[in-house]
């Protein structure tokens, strides 16, 4: 493994949740409630839906990879002839196929874990994968593959630093657990850049922060829904939270 992919390797893996505070977990701090993640009916205009568009070029396939609800290729609605979401959560997968109904578009779905379910998922003019980096321990296979699977380029979308970096504070307090850094987009790249591929990178700021509230949080640090008011008290002293946002591109 070279550097880059190392120190990314090295950075998501010190994001894990120690096998003592898991143990004592009510729920499952990792599933995401799809309904937080369905795509809006006015996608909004950001750099990575005017990056998509552009290797559209009017129109082609998409393939979202960690699709959730979509949102990625459903901003794209107009120039969609035919859209692929591949999760390994079936739940996001029917959030994601009402979507296309919804809109009249011709849609498959693949449930499983990219890389490993690329196979299955085959080829696209397009491919978007938005929010799913910060998921990803072993970096070059997922980008490798998403490379891969693309006729005319590729458009990642991320936070510039781990999703929940922002909590690092309250697993301090709640657990006593000093959080080591995230992982930034400059780390994304340098991986990029070690693959030999150079993304365009649009740096700007999310409209709305994703869902944020005390019962979301105390299930994430593993803690019993009776803590919800610690944790709401806790969470109101946080700074707000951040919405730096990434968009790599590259063609192919
Ligand atoms: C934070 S959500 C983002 C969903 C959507 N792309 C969006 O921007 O609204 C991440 C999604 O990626 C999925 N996911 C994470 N890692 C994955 C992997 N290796 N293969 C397939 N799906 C994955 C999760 O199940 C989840 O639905």
């Amino acid at each position: 493994m070279i550097d880059a992919a190392r120190r990314w390797h090295e950075l998501q893996s010190g994001r894990g949740i120690p096998q003592e505070i898991l143990a004592g977990a009510p729920a499952s701090p990792w599933v995401h409630d799809p309904r937080d993640f369905a795509a809006p009916d006015e996608p909004a205009d950001t750099p990575s839906r005017v990056s998509a568009l552009g290797l559209l070029g009017g129109s082609g396939t998409v393939l979202d990879v960690g699709c959730g609800g979509g949102a990625a290729a459903f901003a794209l609605v107009g120039a969609l002839t035919a859209v692929t979401g591949v999760d390994h959560q079936p739940d996001m997968l029917e959030v994601f196929a009402e979507g296309a109904r919804r809109r009249g578009i011709p849609y498959t779905t693949v449930e499983g874990r990219w890389p490993e379910i690329a196979a299955k998922a085959g080829h696209a003019d397009v491919v978007v994968s938005h929010h799913v980096l910060h998921n990803v321990v072993d970096l070059p296979p997922f980008v490798a593959a998403l490379t891969a699977a693309a006729r005319s380029g590729v458009v990642v979308e991320m936070f510039d630093e781990h999703p929940m970096a922002w909590l690092d504070p309250l697993w301090l307090r709640f657990h006593g657990l000093r959080r080591p850094e995230p992982a930034r987009t400059v780390d994304a790249v340098a991986v990029l850049t070690d693959m030999g591929i150079a993304p365009d990178v649009a740096r700007w700021e999310r409209e709305s922060p994703p869902r944020q509230d005390a019962e979301w949080v105390t299930r994430r640090l593993c803690l019993p829904a009776e803590r919800v008011g610690d944790v709401g008290e806790a969470l109101a002293a946080l700074p707000e939270r951040p919405r730096h946002a990434a968009t790599l591109t590259w063609r192919v």
